[in-house]
């Protein structure tokens, strides 16, 4: 919009907004309409324009996509800025810059707001985010997801503390809605300074390949203080955040592919803390025996498998939405359905690391673990763990705390919890993953399971070293007593005669298994002692 454009806009408003002398009914409802009209504009065909031309969207219509056609409630379409500085008097656009106000998903109630990047780079004044608290406050009252689709240079520069406090009341509602309504951030442009804050408190992060990008400080500042050259992509792109920094959790090659991605997150979530999770009519067989899973795990016992193949075969029609997928990838997270109920997986993936657990797979699972037993969705854990991952590296940088979360987090999760054991379960990582020790309701184990203190080689080597070194043969010797040692405890058998297993079963039952447990476990109450909250080892 040139600036004739935009003066003509603002006079129109303000004549139709009743300076103008209107009296009839009929003047009355069409002024309503200039004024909604004008809203609908944001900043300006112009502004629009280079929106497009960025390949992003404007705030209404990612709303569009977002929503079910035709049940968008807008809120606070006329509220604007209060600020003079700066020659602001004078610019003042209808909505100041976000969109609000509530619709529906797949005919759930959703709450939302979509900053309109169009109007002062989207940045946050006081009243646009007074117009985000609003929703945020009736999302938390009347127990519906709020989504957030952020795309902001960050604070209004000429509100200056003004702006600052704003964010501070917006960080706080995402702290107190957190495990009380799902929240839902999609980044979709620039997201800078403590602005990321909101969206890292939130329980989803959804990024746009090249579009989208989120920091604390950006190139400029990052140039003069350690003199890096870095891009924004580089920098706080969407590859960098799901691949490597684990800040965010989805990223897609388009804005209408990550919105549908919100719409289908959301299929799985119940509304609030004290509902459950939507419940399909099953669409498949529940008794349905996967022979294929029979013949997954190799002889070879250091040779690896798909542990998504697993997933695949045993949910409903094959149907796994993954959460992070690109970040640690020797565990792995996400929902799915089994028998028409939601389901949060858990499972260790042989094919990367071995399965390990280290510092970024156990900070993976744990909020994962957190978020289902927040929305009571129950958690199926898949194991096939040789242990924690040794090194100075994951020492020296805190496995000890950051595998500690991912216990505090199986400990204290009162959902259904059902585990199968597939192949290794080992030291530590054995208790880690949701065994019976730490609640586990129904812990299953495959007759390939090897459930041990630790694998046989590092046992033998540490039991029987000296009659190793002291062996005619001592590579023979060493043989033998692996075979031993693998005979007495690589197996399921001596966990399920403690009843730390509570049964051996075939793979290919796997599916069958699950389903009757969940259908046992679906009025489950168990609870934690009364407290403030604990203190997990952050
Ligand atoms: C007011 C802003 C603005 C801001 C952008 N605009 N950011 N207005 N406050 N923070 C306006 C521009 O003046 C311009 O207005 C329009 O938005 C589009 O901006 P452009 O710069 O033309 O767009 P682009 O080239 O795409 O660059 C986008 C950008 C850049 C990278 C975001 O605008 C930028 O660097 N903005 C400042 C970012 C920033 O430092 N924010 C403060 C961060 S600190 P016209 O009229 O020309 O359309 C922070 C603290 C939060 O946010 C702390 C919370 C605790």
């Amino acid at each position: 919009m040139t600036t004739s454009e935009q003066s003509s806009q603002e006079t129109s408003s303000r004549q139709a907004a009743g300076s103008a002398g209107i009296h009839s009914t009929e003047e009355k409802l069409s002024a309503l309409e200039t004024l909604q009209k004008a809203a609908m504009l944001g900043g300006g065909t112009r502004r629009i324009e280079t929106q497009h031309k960025k390949g992003k969207l404007t705030a209404r219509e990612r709303i569009d996509l977002l929503l079910d056609p035709g049940s968008l409630n807008e809120l606070d379409m006329f509220v604007t800025h209060r600020t003079s500085d700066f020659g602001l008097a004078d610019q003042k656009y209808p909505g100041d810059g976000v969109v609000t106000g509530y619709g529906k998903v797949e005919g759930r109630l959703v709450y939302f707001f979509s900053q309109d990047f169009t109007v002062f780079g989207g940045s946050l004044s006081e009243a646009h985010a007074e117009k985000i608290c609003k929703v945020m406050d009736l999302a938390m009252k009347n127990g519906a997801p709020i989504i957030g689709l952020n795309d902001s240079g960050g604070a209004r520069i000429q509100e200056g503390v003004v702006s600052l406090g704003a964010y501070a009341d917006i960080f706080l509602r995402n702290t107190l809605a957190s495990g009380v309504v799902p929240q839902i951030s999609a980044v979709l442009g620039p997201c800078a300074g403590g602005a990321v804050y909101s969206p890292a408190i939130t329980d989803f992060i959804f990024m746009v390949e090249e579009t989208s990008y989120m920091f604390v400080t950006g190139p400029n500042v990052v140039k003069a203080v350690t003199h890096e050259d870095v891009s924004f992509e580089d920098l706080g792109g969407a590859t960098v955040h799901n691949a490597t920094s684990g800040v965010a959790h989805f990223a897609y090659p388009s804005e209408a592919h990550c919105i549908r991605a919100i719409r289908q997150l959301l299929s799985y979530l119940p509304s609030n803390n004290l509902d459950d999770p939507p419940l399909l009519t099953p669409t498949e067989e529940p008794e349905r025996l996967i022979t294929e899973l029979d013949a997954i795990i190799p002889d070879n016992p250091s040779k690896a498998y798909d542990m998504k193949d697993v997933i695949h075969h045993i949910v409903d029609e094959g149907n796994f939405f993954e959460v992070q997928e690109a970040f640690a990838q020797n565990i792995i997270v996400g929902f799915s359905r089994m028998n028409g109920r939601s389901v949060g997986i858990v499972a260790q993936q042989p094919r990367a690391l071995a399965g390990v657990l280290d510092i970024n797979a156990s900070d993976k699972a744990a909020r994962f673990v957190r978020f289902c037993d927040c929305f009571n969705i129950p958690l199926i854990t898949l194991v096939d763990v040789p242990g924690f991952l040794p090194g100075t590296a994951q020492e020296h940088n805190g496995i000890i705390r950051h595998g500690a979360k991912l216990l505090y987090a199986y400990c204290e999760a009162t959902v259904p919890k059902i585990t199968i054991i597939t192949r290794k379960a080992y030291g530590g990582a054995y208790d880690v993953m949701s065994s019976k020790h730490i609640r586990g309701d129904i812990n299953y184990a495959w007759p390939t399971a090897e459930i041990a203190v630790m694998g046989p080689e590092a046992a033998v080597n540490i039991l029987f070293k000296d009659e190793i070194e002291r062996a005619e043969d001592s590579d023979q010797r060493r043989k033998e007593l692996i075979t031993e040692y693998n005979e007495k405890f690589t197996n399921p058998y001596i966990a399920a005669s403690r009843g730390y297993i509570d049964e051996v079963i075939s793979p290919h039952d796997t599916r069958k298994k699950i389903i009757s447990a969940l259908e046992m476990l679906k009025n489950k109450r168990d609870t934690n002692p009364p407290k403030k909250h604990g203190n997990i080892p952050l």
